[in-house]
């Protein structure tokens, strides 16, 4: 007679983790490289793994958590619009996309927006409106500068100005160049005949948190004018009230003459725009902003009555809230933070950078810190791990910087409780 095993019973704590991690390497492509952590849920600035260990969020989902997780007016604006109406197509009107393009064009300048779904897909939008623009003239190419970040589909791949996203994806999108960041007169030696817009960043974020500065600013919209050119602002990143100001541009340029007057001509838009929830536009200048008549662009989901719903209360939020403030003041003491930490152990830390709750911290070279000598990963990524250890979560940018995004609702005391625990990675490195 055949025994009959009794089944195993079920572990004491299932383990989630590697059940969660099989799912992935089974089912899931595996184009990210990603730290071994799983979450299941969040709240305000925190986040819970499966095991239930408690995680600092400073990274905020690479600048898109912008209230934090599980805020309840971004629920109530979900539930009561999708109550009502989740999609509709483009070929109607509603009500919240019209609503949600006359706060943009509010907050940057005389214009309309287009509506998309990321941010690679707005700069994608951007590309168009610049070929339009100069397809009489046979005038097309873009430059973009060196260490940019401007999304991966194959026309973002080619217009970010880093080559390992581009490697093994040739051939490139033509039509895009990359110039020196904040070098004017590399800008204007590089226009050609062909040459139709620049695209920049406010502040660099992948790259490694790199402000613009007004000069460089102001000098491109004068070359651009001189040059007949569009003047692009990737705001995906640095946007949406992070730097303090609703863009970036605004931010470099307040108490600069003649700041308050510069606009550029378009400016792309995600990450924080619905805090979580898929939503990408862009701005277009006034002068331009009917360049792309009926049938020449369109996106299913661009801009439907949920994505827009939870835009508009993400604004009505922050305004409410003051969080813009908050987001400049506790901004500058995090910097002044990040400098007394690079003061205090400069054998780890060579300087803090960035604007507002666009923050980096720019580690020394991988070999003058022993402990992360010998590994093959890069400083940046060892010291990411470390606070993983510690229930902090940050981004990494390049091999050295590691970058803070925190939600602009952010906490005084959750701000200490970051920089104290940074200190203590610090600390055991030096
Ligand atoms: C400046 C900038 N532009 C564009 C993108 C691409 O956005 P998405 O990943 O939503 O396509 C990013 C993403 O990190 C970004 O930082």
């Amino acid at each position: 007679m055949k025994e009959i095993v009794p089944p195993s019973p079920p572990p004491l704590v299932h383990n989630q983790f590697e059940s969660v991690r099989e799912l992935f390497s089974q089912n899931v492509v595996p184009s990210y490289g990603r730290f071994d952590l799983v979450f299941s849920h969040g709240a305000g600035s925190y986040l819970f793994d499966v095991a239930g260990k408690r995680y600092l969020d400073l990274g905020a989902g690479i600048a898109v958590c912008c209230l934090g997780h599980a805020h309840p007016a971004i629920t109530e604006a979900l539930v009561e619009q999708s109550k009502k109406l989740i999609h509709v197509s483009n070929l109607y009107f509603t009500e919240p996309q019209g609503r949600l393009a006359a706060e943009l064009v509010k907050r940057i300048g005389a214009g309309k927006c287009f509506f998309a779904n990321s941010g690679a897909e707005a700069n994608e939008g951007l590309f168009k409106l610049a070929r339009k623009f100069g397809h009489a003239e046979g005038r097309f190419e873009i430059l973009t500068a060196t260490n940019s970040f401007h999304g991966r589909t194959l026309a973002g791949i080619a217009a970010t100005g880093q080559d390992k996203v581009k490697k093994g994806f040739e051939p490139a999108t033509p039509g895009f160049r990359h110039i020196p960041f904040n070098d004017l007169a590399a800008a204007r030696n590089a226009i050609s005949p062909a040459t139709i817009a620049i695209m920049m960043e406010g502040v660099q974020g992948e790259g490694g948190v790199t402000p613009a500065t007004p000069e460089y600013l102001l000098g491109l919209r004068t070359l651009c004018d001189e040059k007949k050119l569009l003047l692009f602002l990737d705001g995906v990143q640095c946007g949406h009230y992070r730097t303090g100001r609703f863009q970036s541009f605004q931010r470099i340029l307040e108490n600069v003459p003649c700041g308050e007057k510069f606009l550029p001509d378009g400016v792309s838009m995600a990450k924080s725009l619905g805090g979580g929830f898929p939503i990408g536009a862009f701005w277009v200048r006034a002068p331009y902003a009917d360049l792309l008549g009926p049938g020449t662009h369109a996106s299913t989901f661009g801009g439907t009555p949920l994505a827009c719903a939870v835009a508009l209360k993400v604004l009505e939020v922050i305004e409410r809230e003051r969080l813009d403030e908050q987001a400049r003041k506790l901004g500058e003491w995090f910097k002044r933070e990040l400098e007394r930490l690079a003061a205090t152990y400069p054998q780890v830390v060579k300087r803090g950078r960035g604007l507002g709750f666009i923050l980096g911290l720019e580690l020394v070279e991988k070999e003058k810190i022993p402990a992360f000598a010998k590994s093959d990963k890069s400083a940046a990524l060892q010291f990411v791990n470390r606070l993983h250890e510690i229930g902090v979560l940050t981004i990494p940018a390049g091999t050295q910087i590691v970058r803070l995004l925190p939600p602009l609702n952010l906490k005084p005391q959750e701000a200490g409780e970051g920089i104290s625990k940074i200190e203590e990675v610090i600390k055991s490195l030096a």
